[in-house]
């Protein structure tokens, strides 16, 4: 059994993920930024691409108002590598992370608390998603937050791993195609994945609109 997966990003109204310079901090408003720390205090993992690791260096943890949640209880990172390496000095190498790689990693010059789950996909450059993810529950992963980036996120719809939706529409229109919350073309509309909307609510400045991925 694989953990429950819930997607969650953070979007101009127009429907935008990042900036083509790829700045995406931040699109939603304070309000909203602390429900999707509550949000990640409800589950035991999150997860990146090394794309947004890259962009965005992010830390992953639970912060609420001025308080850092303890260590323990912290829900643990979670990187998905490909064939380059990752920036030696990210932060969350320094969190004892699990890492979904294609192969061995390449060697960063600092020594890596991680737990390294090799899952190649069938040309051997990214992960085999669904593999790396039916090994996390042995680490003690049951349920899981996407937080993206966009090849990722495209990456599990393809695939139908996400299980559900959290989406975060701040007060921005980004006027343009800069990056939007899944990489590649929509082609045709009946390519389109049909959704079911669950809730939609009002967070200061912000709207969060949940979704069930598999109506
Ligand atoms: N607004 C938001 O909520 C939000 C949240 C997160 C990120 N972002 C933005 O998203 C951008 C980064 O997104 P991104 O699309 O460039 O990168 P990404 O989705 O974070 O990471 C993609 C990388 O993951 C690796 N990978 C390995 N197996 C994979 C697989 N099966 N499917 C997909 N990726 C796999 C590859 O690494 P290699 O390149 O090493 O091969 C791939 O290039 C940044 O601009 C960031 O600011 C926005």
């Amino acid at each position: 059994m694989r953990p429950t997966v819930i997607l969650k990003a953070a979007l101009t109204l127009d429907g935008q993920l990042a900036a083509a310079d790829g700045t995406s901090q931040w699109i939603s408003s304070p309000e909203a930024r602390r429900d999707a720390h509550r949000l990640r205090g409800s589950v035991d993992a999150v997860m990146v691409g090394a794309g947004t690791v890259r962009a965005d260096d992010p830390r992953l943890t639970v912060r609420l108002g001025q308080h850092e949640t303890p260590a323990p209880g912290q829900p643990r990172p979670v990187i998905v590598a490909g064939r380059r390496a990752l920036p030696p000095q990210a932060r969350l190498l320094g969190r004892g992370p699990i890492i979904l790689a294609p192969g061995p990693l390449e060697a960063s010059g600092r020594v890596i608390e991680a737990s390294v789950i090799e899952a190649p996909g069938p040309r051997g450059e990214a992960v085999d998603l669904e593999a790396g993810l039916i090994r996390l529950p042995a680490l003690g992963v049951e349920s899981l937050l996407l937080e993206g980036g966009a090849r990722l996120f495209r990456s599990f719809l393809d695939a139908g791993l996400a299980d559900r939706g959290v989406l975060y529409y701040g007060p921005l229109l980004a006027g343009g195609t800069g990056r939007p919350l899944f990489r590649g073309t929509w082609t045709t509309l009946e390519d389109a994945h049909p959704v079911r909307v669950t809730s939609v609510r009002r967070l200061g400045a912000s709207i969060r609109v949940d979704i069930d991925l598999h109506p």
